[in-house]
């Protein structure tokens, strides 16, 4: 039999995990097993788990009886039909279509974009060393959106471009979703108080932005190299048909969406372990320094000769992963290791929680980079670690989040000491991603390499 949780009182049980979704998976593992469940108001099961047999089960070999849970329904309303949100021959279809942008000779093209805004970031932070207080999550955030719009459309700053104002334009849409998602007894009001109406005359006119951008893309006849001109060029293996304006909104936004917040928070999770971890640092900076020699920043070849450094990388998504659950939902009955399961039942898959199970992490809150070394890798099952999710839905940009991650993070231990203002430990605040609770504060320093 599959464990029950049960709240105190007469509180609905699924009211505990929806408080405090981290500690809650990760308390009551250790008490009922990687895998229990939760009545939900009486009318559906939630299964919560951070089991591998029943993660490859879901993720994997019968992902087929699985779609994406209802919480996804809410994104639909700002990201429409993209890559994240869609299900079946749909989603194929546009997979197929949009993975080659994400191949490797493309992905070298990105890296070089990339590099031109992480070399102007920096020489910005070198004049704000020693004095000024960093907020480094604030930061990040800025680094990875002018990333995420130069590979996107080729422009960098926000006010670089009158068209759009996409960052400003997916936080309105993103706080208006994560209200109807908290409170889902709200969402009628909206409709009274004007909320809704103000959501959908926002997206429309975000929209218009959007698709004069891809006309003007479209009629332009020397196609800068970015995402926009590979989706644009795209075209289905099957039909032969290209996609439409509203399907390349619709995967711009969602590319925006998906791939500039978590690469964020990864790196803002990463510095803060850093400066919390000398000895850690030490050992990535000789090997950035290493490969780097006189260079600012690493060629695309020199990724590969950094090991520790994406090891470094790996180990901040393990104790903070962002994108920390994934939910899902069967479409037909199941049975998994032995048990029934109604249809319609609920997954929640908790990656904080299996990132933090002592049975492939033993100390598990310890900063230890050495848990990626090929050695101690074999010894895990390879989904007992999925920051980017498993089986055919896994991101699609999960190199391009690494090496973006790559280049800031080498770059950043090359030039900063990095000194945390606040002794206290940063909370983990579960939103769309993990975010530091209040930021990260942090002083800057130039580092200078100490001659022998
Ligand atoms: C550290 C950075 C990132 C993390 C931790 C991350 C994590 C994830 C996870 C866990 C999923 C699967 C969600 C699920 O199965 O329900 C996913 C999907 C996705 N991610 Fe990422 N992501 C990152 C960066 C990016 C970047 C940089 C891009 C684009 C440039 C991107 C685009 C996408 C897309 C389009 C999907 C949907 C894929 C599909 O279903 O076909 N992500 N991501």
């Amino acid at each position: 039999m599959i464990p029950v949780y049960k709240s105190k009182g007469l509180k609905p049980s699924a009211l505990d995990m929806a408080g405090d979704p981290l500690n809650f998976v990760v308390e009551q593992s250790e008490k009922l097993g990687n895998f229990f469940r939760i009545p939900f108001y009486g009318i559906k099961q939630i299964f919560v788990t951070t089991n591998v047999d029943v993660i490859r089960h879901v993720m994997q070999s019968n992902q087929k009886n699985y779609r994406k849970s209802s919480a996804y329904k809410q994104l639909k309303l700002a990201l429409g039909n993209g890559l994240v949100t869609s299900e079946g021959a749909f989603w194929r279809r546009q997979r197929r279509m949009a993975q080659p942008a994400f191949y490797k000779t493309q992905l070298e093209e990105l890296y070089k974009k990339m590099v031109g805004v992480a070399e102007n970031f920096c020489e910005d932070l070198q004049r704000r060393t020693d004095n000024e207080t960093i907020n480094i999550s604030q930061e990040m955030m800025a680094i990875t959106a002018d990333i995420v719009l130069k590979t996107l459309f080729s422009t960098e700053k926000e006010n670089g471009n009158d068209k759009v104002d996409m960052s400003e334009s997916m936080k309105f849409s993103q706080e208006y979703i994560m209200n109807r998602a908290r409170r889902p007894y709200m969402i009628p009001l909206s409709y009274i108080n004007g909320k809704k109406k103000k959501f959908d005359k926002r997206m429309a006119e975000f929209d218009e932005e959007m698709f004069a951008i891809i006309n003007e893309r479209r009629a332009l006849k020397d196609k800068p190299i970015d995402l926009l001109s590979m989706l644009l060029q795209a075209t289905d293996s099957e039909s032969g048909d290209g996609m439409t304006n509203r399907q390349l909104r619709d995967e711009l936004v969602t590319i925006h969406a998906a791939g500039h917040e978590t690469s964020s928070n990864a790196l803002s999770w990463t510095l803060y372990l850093l400066a919390k971890n000398p000895d850690v640092l030490t050992k990535l900076r000789a090997e950035v320094q290493a490969i780097l020699g006189e260079q600012t920043h690493p060629s695309f070849a020199d990724l590969r000769k950094m090991p520790y450094t994406k090891q470094v990388i790996e180990e901040g998504m393990r104790l903070y992963p962002p994108a920390y659950a994934v939910g899902r939902e069967n479409i037909e009955k199941d049975e998994i290791l032995g048990q029934q399961i109604p249809k319609s039942s609920i997954f929640v898959l908790s990656i904080y929680a299996l990132h933090r199970d002592p049975t492939y992490y033993p100390n598990p809150e310890k900063f230890d980079p050495d848990r990626f070394a090929p050695e101690q890798l074999k010894q895990r099952p390879s989904l007992a670690y999925m920051p980017f999710g498993a089986g055919p839905r896994m991101c699609i940009g999960n190199h391009f989040a690494m090496m973006e991650m790559q280049l800031i993070l080498a770059m950043m231990v090359k030039q900063f000491e990095f000194e945390l203002l606040d002794d206290k430990r940063v909370n983990a605040q579960p939103l769309v991603t993990l975010s530091p609770k209040g930021g990260i504060k942090m002083r800057l320093k130039r580092f200078k390499k100490e001659i022998n």
